[in-house]
């Protein structure tokens, strides 16, 4: 068996052996990588899902950056690792060749280290998509330190949440990013963050946009006065394999984001297989995801994935449609992209500007083609395919969380048939089921149902940071014995799998997870507001909008304003990424006499699906249904 699959035939001959022998599986992909002890030969996996208790490769120690940089120094030392695409057009680029990252991530650990940082500690890292970004990540994980990155969106409530969650003594952040046209003033919220967080002893601040910002005397320092300081000269920390190496906060159907947790050694092991297989990376191509680092998709295919296979990754700044919407295929000419990965919403939206602004791009070097975070529709899906691929690039749609590290379900990209709209095939070791409500198996072909895992892989998640019990809940308790990834599934008559979206109280607009229980809490702020319900509804670019049914003490006299001061209120809460679409007020919701909020119906309202609301006679009061109907928006 080789690490890269090369042929339809190899994958179904490599699925077929994962399932029967799956430790025997992962051991020999684990061997492709450098670890300074080997893991106990009969502790390749330890695990139940009751608990749950997952562990791979115990007793093995490594260090995952030994993996993405030291490795490749002798034979890739001059290749390039990340070529930078500023988000103003009239900025260098940067490239930093394999031998430059492993210098700059070495230094920058160093760097922590002077300032007080140690393994198993927690750091925040709130900065714009610059390389420093990913020397930041890179150089805590090269000293054992725990990286939690927060998002640039996010406001200073939710970045104070996660650094108390979490109990961060470190934050990394800039002056601030550049955005489009926007500048996002990243220190500033980050001290209106601070406020609350006594944890925090120290602020690295790196110098990007040249703002005004105030750099608090004992807690703050600049990066450039510190990395000067410093040599380039780190060893990296040992790690066990079932260290913590990161943690990322994402949003469930109940309470507060969740820090979900990866270990060391899974998370490479099953990273570093995904980016090779799916994407069937060759030595010198040129990869492009456009994610940011924020999200699980930046931290997996544009940070370790490529690094751990020696390729080049690119990485971008800004955003698609600056300064116009043929950005994406400027940045394709200039660097000679050859795989493209990117998210459904940026496709929907591109494609909505026309075919203009992708005339005359030279496309060609392109490849392949991937798609990520939400269920793609056919027509984005097919335009995709004939515009950007130009009807030769296969697309992976590739169906993953941020609970499972990696890939899960996907084309091997150009191996096999692909079916717009279908994440095609588990991915070798993945065992996938469906199950109905009752969590019984729904197996043969054109079945629909809840998609779990019934079996553990590397790259899953181990814990949510500091409540075990959360975990079980979340993922393992709703049908015994299963992961519950949250979405609904269906298999058709050949067997290839079509995600159907969240079957949860989870919302995903523009490929964000949004919580409804967040939004909805943060709407309850607003001191005239008595209840709110949250639900998505679909939207033609994000995939899916928010709508927000709202009881006011009374009914607002005037609605314009008391929804503008909601949307501050979610804004500041959350951030700009959880505004809803729309804000009806309402004088009741339809509940049941338990006291449950009936969601379904309010969907269906949202949808405009008005005569189908189906049975409503089990609510406490159904007159209300009447009424939201009447004034819906
Ligand atoms: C959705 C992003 C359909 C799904 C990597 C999942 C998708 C959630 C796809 C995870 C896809 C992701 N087709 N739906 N190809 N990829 N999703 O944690 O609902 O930000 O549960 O991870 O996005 O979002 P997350």
């Amino acid at each position: 068996m080789n690490y890269q699959i090369q042929s339809f035939a190899e994958y179904e001959e490599v699925y077929k052996y994962s399932l029967e022998n799956p430790e025997a599986f992962w051991a020999k992909i684990a061997g492709y990588y450098k670890w300074s002890c080997l893991w106990r030969e009969d502790k390749v996996l330890d695990w139940n899902f009751n608990e749950p208790n997952i562990k791979w490769f115990e007793g093995g120690k490594l260090n995952i950056t030994e993996n993405c940089l030291d490795r490749h120094l002798e034979t890739l030392g001059n290749k390039k690792a990340i070529i930078w695409e500023p988000n103003d057009t009239n900025e260098a680029t940067r490239t930093f060749t394999y031998k430059q990252l492993h210098e700059e991530v070495c230094r920058f650990a160093n760097l922590l280290k002077n300032n007080g940082a140690q393994k198993g500690d927690r750091i925040c890292i709130y900065m714009p998509m610059v390389p420093e970004l990913a020397i930041a990540v890179l150089a805590c994980a090269r000293i054992g330190a725990i990286h939690s990155v927060v998002f640039g969106g996010f406001s200073a409530a939710s970045i104070s949440d996660r650094i108390q969650d979490a109990q961060c003594n470190i934050v990394i952040t800039a002056d601030g990013a550049f955005r489009g046209a926007k500048q996002i003033p990243l220190k500033s919220i980050i001290d209106e963050a601070l406020v609350s967080c006594s944890s925090v002893k120290k602020v690295i601040v790196l110098e990007r946009t040249k703002g005004d910002i105030e750099m608090k005397p004992d807690r703050d320092v600049w990066w450039h006065d510190e990395i000067v300081k410093v040599t380039a000269d780190c060893q990296a920390e040992l790690m066990d394999a079932e260290d913590l190496l990161f943690i990322l906060y994402t949003s469930g159907s109940t309470g507060k984001p969740k820090g979900v947790v990866h270990t060391c050694g899974g998370y490479m092991v099953y990273v570093g297989y995904t980016f090779v297989n799916v994407f069937q990376y060759q030595p010198n191509e040129i990869f492009f995801c456009t994610a940011d680092i924020g999200w699980v998709t930046g931290h997996s295919y544009i940070i370790y994935g490529p690094l751990l296979n020696g390729a080049t990754t690119l990485m971008f700044e800004g955003i698609p449609n600056y300064p116009d919407a043929g950005r994406l295929w400027d940045i394709v000419a200039k660097h000679r992209v050859n795989i493209l990965y990117t998210a459904p919403t940026a496709i929907r939206s591109l494609m909505q500007s026309g075919l203009d602004f992708i005339k005359g791009k030279d496309l060609t070097t392109l490849t392949k083609l991937g798609s990520v975070g939400e269920p793609i529709n056919e027509e984005a899906w097919s335009w995709y395919h004939e515009h950007i691929g130009r009807s030769r690039c296969p697309i992976a749609d590739t169906w993953w969380q941020t609970e499972t590290g990696g890939i899960m379900i996907s084309p091997i990209v150009g191996l096999g048939v692909t079916k717009p709209g279908y994440a095609m095939f588990p991915l070798p070791g993945i065992q996938l089921v469906i199950v109905d409500d009752q969590g019984q198996e729904i197996k043969g072909n054109n079945v629909n149902g809840n998609l779990c895992i019934k079996f553990p892989w590397p790259g899953m998640l181990r814990t949510t940071y500091g409540d075990h019990e959360r975990c079980r809940l979340n993922y393992f308790s709703t049908y015994p014995n299963f992961y519950f990834t949250g979405d609904g599934c269906l298999r058709d008559s050949d067997g290839h799998y079509r995600i159907t979206g969240r079957v949860d109280d989870v919302l995903n607009v523009s490929g964000h997870r949004i919580g409804t229980a967040e939004v909805e809490n943060a709407i309850d702020m607003h001191p005239d507001v008595i209840e709110t319900a949250v639900v998505g509804y679909p939207h033609a670019i994000k995939g899916q909008g928010i709508y927000a049914f709202v009881i006011c003490k009374q009914l607002p006299k005037d609605e314009v304003n008391t929804r503008n001061e909601i949307l501050k209120i979610v804004i500041k809460e959350i951030g700009a990424i959880a505004k809803p679409d729309k804000i009806q007020f309402v004088n009741g919701l339809p509940k049941t006499r338990s006291g449950k909020i009936m969601r379904r119906i309010l969907r269906k309202i949202a949808e405009g699906e008005l005569d189908n609301i189906g049975d409503v006679t089990t609510l406490l009061d159904p007159e209300v249904v009447q009424d939201i109907k009447r004034r819906r928006l």
